[in-house]
């Protein structure tokens, strides 16, 4: 095995130690922290770190791509990140909450006629939507044949476990960073800890845990994305997102440089090595940045598509970031090119609900 690496080594002019370290993590599934920011400080080896997190996720979770249907039923957010577009202090857009009959009909037409097996309920955070509310929602979704995500920001314990009780599966609420002070500073208003303890929260309620994190906002480090990874491993996590940062014109980081697909696969290809069966989305802040992104995503360690279905009208206004992917399309449009990436790749669409096997 060792010759063999050092011929590869020398043909291709990677570094021997970083093949002996991606090695590694491919037969152990972990890095020190160290290891972790040599392979992201260097760039020689990313077509192999890629590679070997393709194969990590062929061995762990199949050549199966499960598809998630995203609702962004309200853009309404009490919180000002200075990342986003929908923060509370942007005056410049148009604001909607999609009404309960409306959502229950686009998670049918998801679940009936386009034949997909998880619905993604995402907001801002939005307090119309009251526990009461989105548990009668929960439920009238989850009499269709389907597994359930929230994505609506932070809760109380109580409230992640209603949610739970009324049928939801899991819930997304990435840390975005695991630098406090910077966490701190981009959502003003906001604890760190808190966000942490929502997180173990949503772990003890029963619902699958998702998280991730931005990269390329001002100041994140190489170092903070090796924490970033290894906090994942520590929350076991059962889903990650992970997301290039692009600087939105109505926000306060608008002059920011924004973050790289590169870095951003680059993070996603260490997290598959060292969770190897977790969920991982091939994200649209990827597809945005390059038409490519998604499909150098599902090579490189991601298993997971989360098709728009969210009606065209209200698509335009959620805008996290600009030139947001594919908003003009219908959510039968989404699907459709969805199709046609997975195909190409000679993949499948995932037959089940897409749980977390572990
Ligand atoms: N660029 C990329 N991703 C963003 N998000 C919010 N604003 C931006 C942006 N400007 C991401 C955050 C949030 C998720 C819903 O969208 O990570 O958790
Ligand atoms: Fe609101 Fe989420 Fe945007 Fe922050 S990132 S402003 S919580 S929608």
């Amino acid at each position: 095995m060792h010759s063999f690496l050092l011929a590869f080594s020398l043909k291709c002019f990677i570094p021997f130690d970083m093949m002996k370290i991606i090695e590694k993590a491919k037969k152990e599934h972990s890095l020190s922290r160290d290891e972790l920011i040599y392979l992201l400080k260097d760039n020689t080896c990313d077509e192999y770190l890629f590679n070997a997190a393709d194969e990590v996720r062929q061995k762990f979770v199949g050549d199966e791509i499960h598809l998630r249907a995203l609702i962004e039923f309200s853009n309404i957010c009490k919180n000002n990140c200075c990342y986003c577009g929908l923060r509370r202090d942007n005056k410049n857009i148009e604001r909607y909450r999609i009404d309960e009959d409306t959502i229950f009909k686009l998670a049918e037409h998801a679940v009936k006629n386009l034949g997909l097996k998880t619905v993604v309920l995402q907001s801002g955070e939005d307090m119309f939507f009251t526990t009461d509310k989105l548990c009668r929602i929960i439920r009238k979704i989850k009499t269709l044949d389907t597994a359930l995500t929230l994505s609506i920001g932070e809760k109380t314990l109580e409230e992640y476990k209603a949610y739970h009780q009324a049928g939801a599966d899991r819930f997304l609420l990435r840390i975005e960073t695991t630098n406090r002070e910077l966490y701190e500073k981009y959502d003003p208003g906001m604890s760190w800890e808190n966000r942490a303890e929502c997180l173990k929260n949503i772990g003890i309620s029963g619902l699958e845990i998702g998280s991730g994190c931005l990269v390329g906002l001002p100041g994140q480090t190489i170092e903070s994305y090796a924490d970033d990874i290894l906090f994942f491993k520590q929350i076991k996590a059962d889903m990650i997102g992970i997301g290039p940062f692009i600087p939105h014109k109505d926000t306060p980081l608008k002059d920011a440089k924004g973050g790289t697909l590169q870095t951003a696969l680059k993070v996603m290809a260490l997290t598959r090595l060292l969770l190897p069966d977790i969920n991982i989305p091939a994200t649209t802040a990827m597809e945005t940045l390059e038409p490519n992104g998604q499909t150098k995503a599902l090579q490189s360690g991601a298993n997971v598509i989360m098709p728009n279905v969210t009606l065209t009208q209200y698509r335009k206004h959620y805008e996290l970031y600009p030139g947001k992917s594919s908003t003009n399309y219908s959510p039968d449009d989404s699907l459709r090119e969805v199709r046609e990436k997975i195909a190409s790749l000679g993949r499948t669409i995932g037959k089940g609900y897409g749980s977390h096997q572990k």
